[in-house]
C-alpha cells in the first residue's frame, strides 16, 4: 500500500515540479500571457504612440493602456493609428485574435498613407479573414505602392498554431531595401527592393493601424459566410505595441530615407543568415495561396516573384496550393477532375 505524501520524498519534488511547470506555463484556463517582444523593441503604452481613429465605446483600454480590445458588434468595429507618420521602421503588435464562429470577421495590423496620399498610396498589411467554426483562421500578407490596387501581392497563409487561443506577435519590418513580414520570432515573407518593382516598393510615409471590421462581402470564403451577430461582440486583443521607427512630418523631405533607417538602426534587424532556412520552412509548408502563381490574376509573373522562393508545383493555375492528395492524384488530374483544393477566398 503506497505511504502518505509526508513519508514519500518522491510526492513534494513531483508536485514542486508541477508548481513550476503552472508558473512556467501559466495555470490551465488563466490569461494567455504574451510572449515577449521580438527583437527587444520596447513596447509603447496607448496614449504614448497611438491614437482611436473610430468605433467610439468598441475600443476598450487595458492595463493602464498597455492593453487595447476592438470589438465588432452590429452597430461598428473599431479602430487606432500610431501618432506619427514613419518613413520605415519595425512596427509589433502580440494580437489575440476572436474565440468561435467568427465568418466575415477581419482583424488587420497594417501601414498605410491612404489619407495623406490618396491617388497614390503604400500599404503593408496583416489581415486576418475570419473563420468559420472549426477551422483555422487565414492570415494574409500585401503590398501596395503608390496606388497600385491592382496588384497586391497577396499571399495567405495556414498558421501552425490557433491564434485565438494565445498572444502571438506579428511583425512587419521595412527599410528603403527591404520589407519582411513575422510570425512570432520567424520571418514568413521577405520582398527584397528591385529595379524592376519600381514606385510598387513603398517609399512614402506610412502610419500604423489595428482595425476589426465586417468583411462580410469578401472575407471568409468569398463571402459566403457573412457576419454572424448572434456570436457578437468579436472582441481582437492587442498587447506589446511597439514601433522602433523614423518619425517623419511629411511635408519636410529633408530628412532622407538612408539616414532615417541609420536613425532607427533597422538593417540590423533584417533577416540573419540563421533564420532563412526557417522562413523558407514555414514558407513551404504554411503557405496557401500566392500572387506569384495566380496566373488569373497575374497572367505575368511580377518582377519580384523570382526572390519569392516557393516551387510552382505546389501551387495550381488560380495561385491556391495544391492539397497533396491532388499532387499525387496525376491520373485524377488527368481525367479533367479539379481536385480538392484549399478553399478560394
Ligand atoms: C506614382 O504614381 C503617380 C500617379 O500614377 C505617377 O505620376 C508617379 O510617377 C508615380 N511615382 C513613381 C515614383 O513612379
Amino acid at each position: 500500500m503506497a505511504s502518505g505524501a509526508s513519508s514519500s520524498p518522491m510526492v513534494p519534488a513531483l508536485s514542486l515540479a508541477v508548481v513550476l511547470l503552472l508558473a512556467l506555463c501559466g495555470a490551465p484556463g488563466g490569461e494567455a500571457r504574451p510572449p515577449p517582444p521580438l527583437h527587444g523593441v520596447r513596447p509603447l503604452a496607448f496614449d504614448e504612440g497611438y491614437a482611436q481613429i473610430f468605433g467610439s465605446s468598441n475600443l476598450a483600454l487595458l492595463r493602464d493602456g498597455r492593453r487595447v480590445h476592438l470589438a465588432l458588434d452590429e452597430t461598428t468595429g473599431a479602430g487606432f493609428a500610431s501618432q506619427d507618420l514613419f518613413l520605415h521602421g519595425f512596427f509589433s503588435a502580440a494580437i489575440k485574435l476572436p474565440a468561435d464562429y467568427a465568418a466575415g470577421v477581419v482583424v488587420a495590423f497594417y501601414l498605410s498613407n491612404g489619407d495623406v496620399y490618396e491617388k497614390t498610396h503604400d500599404e503593408l498589411d496583416f489581415e486576418f479573414l475570419g473563420n468559420v467554426r472549426g477551422r483555422e483562421w487565414r492570415v494574409q500578407t500585401n503590398v501596395y505602392g503608390n496606388g497600385s490596387t491592382h496588384a497586391g501581392r497577396e499571399e495567405r497563409y495556414d498558421l501552425p498554431f490557433d491564434p485565438t487561443d494565445d498572444f502571438h506577435h506579428y511583425s512587419i519590418l521595412w527599410t528603403s531595401r527591404r520589407i519582411v513580414f513575422y510570425v512570432d520570432e520567424t520571418p514568413i515573407r521577405e520582398v527584397v527592393r528591385t529595379a524592376a518593382m519600381g514606385a510598387a516598393f513603398p517609399s512614402k510615409p506610412m502610419s500604423l493601424y489595428a482595425t476589426i471590421w465586417d468583411g462580410s462581402a469578401w472575407a471568409t470564403l468569398g463571402g459566403r459566410y457573412r457576419v454572424n451577430y448572434k456570436y457578437a461582440p468579436f472582441v481582437a486583443e492587442f498587447t506589446d505595441l511597439a514601433i522602433q521607427g523614423c518619425a517623419v512630418d511629411p511635408t519636410d523631405d529633408r530628412l532622407s530615407a538612408a539616414a532615417c533607417d541609420a536613425r532607427a538602426s533597422l538593417e540590423s534587424l533584417a533577416v540573419p543568415a540563421g533564420q532563412r532556412a526557417a522562413m523558407a520552412a514555414f514558407r513551404r509548408a504554411h503557405t496557401s495561396y500566392s500572387y506569384c502563381h495566380d496566373r488569373r490574376r497575374y497572367p505575368a509573373a511580377l518582377p519580384d516573384c523570382a526572390g519569392a522562393g516557393l516551387p510552382g508545383r505546389m501551387f495550381g493555375p488560380d495561385g491556391m496550393k495544391l492539397h497533396r492528395r491532388h499532387r499525387a492524384g496525376a491520373a485524377a488530374a488527368a481525367r479533367g477532375h479539379r481536385g480538392a483544393r484549399d478553399d478560394v477566398m
